[in-house]
């Protein structure tokens, strides 16, 4: 029985270093349970007011959701490769006049864009997040166009740590709005803790059952995160944890495995196939555009082989109209987690191979 590739991170697995990470130690920053609750918090104060929130096309449709509450949203587009199209993202600026902007792409944030960044330089009173929940926030990537312009990451995407750290100097961020303790917390720790319970056993176990209970146990825990209608913050054990993980070892190991998928998933020739153009080691997830037409047919055959891989985010027939469809249900994400080996990312690769192989007719999938 071949060893069961996952997406799934165990805490108590994590490298952890005893001096002060420094990452963000050095920066003061609030913490709360989630990026929902960092929202939230931001806009308590101001939660009837309608306003324009320009997101991009492709993005996680339980945020947006959130979002829809606090105004009418707008989108600016993503490129069939994942990157940002700059131009619709100015486009966008002009045509709409947002209030609020989410910065975000799988790849990296159009801020990183020259263009970009000048035209948010002469708009101070816009408030610009910086939506960093797949990538590990360092202290470099801290740059700022303005007051209004904060960052906000989501770290159970990088570890199996719930928390998020906000970093920024607007006035609408109030450590008065957010709550210390409440039953969401405590229901949000206690499921924490039975996920890396359920992680742990699966790691060791190498059980089926095991991980279908984990990934029911991370739906509970998805499905309660951020729906609190009150703000809440982090709890502190996390936070101390998280400055004293070993960024620098997860972010190394994650670049091991990003060099080894797109060095062989490149080589692969099918129209039905593509690998957009990674930028750097800071990922949550390996990315892989896949025909729609083909999709489901190789997550299950690789379900058949013990990978359990699957797609970024799962529109629902409530989800806004104006998204990129063909994105949803094209992408799907191969794990970068502490716990995927270099072995596990070959494997992962020679499957891929084989199941393409098998449909050009050159050879037959096991
Ligand atoms: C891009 C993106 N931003 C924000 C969020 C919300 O993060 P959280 O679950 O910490 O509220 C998600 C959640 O999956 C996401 O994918």
């Amino acid at each position: 029985m071949t060893s069961l590739i996952t997406h799934h991170q165990t805490l108590s697995l994590l490298p952890l270093r005893w001096k002060h990470g420094r990452w963000l130690g050095s920066r003061d920053s609030g913490y709360f349970l989630s990026f929902a609750d960092a929202w939230r918090g931001m806009f308590k104060h101001d939660a009837g007011r309608t306003r324009t929130i320009l997101v991009p096309d492709f993005y996680c449709p339980e945020t947006l959701a959130l979002y829809k509450n606090y105004g009418r949203l707008a989108f600016y587009q993503t490129n069939n490769d994942l990157t940002i199209n700059i131009p619709s993202y100015l486009a966008a600026l002009h045509k709409y006049r947002p209030e609020v902007i989410i910065n975000y792409g799988f790849l990296s944030s159009p801020f990183q864009d020259a263009r970009v960044k000048s035209r948010l330089k002469h708009l101070p009173e816009v408030m610009v997040i910086e939506d960093c929940a797949h990538r590990i926030l360092l202290e470099k990537d801290l740059i700022f166009a303005h007051k209004n312009h904060v960052y906000i990451d989501s770290i159970r995407k990088q570890t199996s740590l719930l928390g998020s750290h906000l970093f920024g100097q607007s006035r609408i961020i109030q450590a008065k709005s957010f709550e210390r303790l409440n039953w969401y917390k405590v229901k949000s720790l206690c499921l924490k803790l039975l996920q890396e319970g359920l992680n742990i056993s699966t790691y060791l176990l190498q059980s089926r059952w095991l991980h279908e209970k984990s990934e029911d146990c991370f739906e509970w825990l998805d499905n309660l995160i951020g729906a609190n209608q009150e703000p809440t913050q982090g709890g502190f054990l996390s936070r101390l944890l998280w400055n004293h993980l070993d960024l620098r070892k997860i972010l190394v190991h994650k670049k091991d495995l990003i060099g080894i998928y797109y060095s062989r998933l490149t080589r692969i020739k099918s129209s039905n196939f593509l690998i957009p153009p990674v930028p750097d080691s800071n990922l949550s997830y390996f990315p892989c555009v896949v025909s729609p037409l083909i999709r489901d047919n190789l997550i299950d055959y690789l379900e058949t082989r013990n990978i359990w891989i699957g797609p970024l985010w799962d529109l629902s027939e409530d989800s806004p109209a104006g998204l990129n469809q063909n994105l949803f249900d094209a992408v799907v994400v191969l794990p970068l987690t502490w716990e995927t080996t270099v072995h596990d990312a070959e494997r992962v690769c020679q499957e891929i191979e084989l199941y393409f192989n098998s449909l050009n007719g050159v050879n037959h999938a096991p």
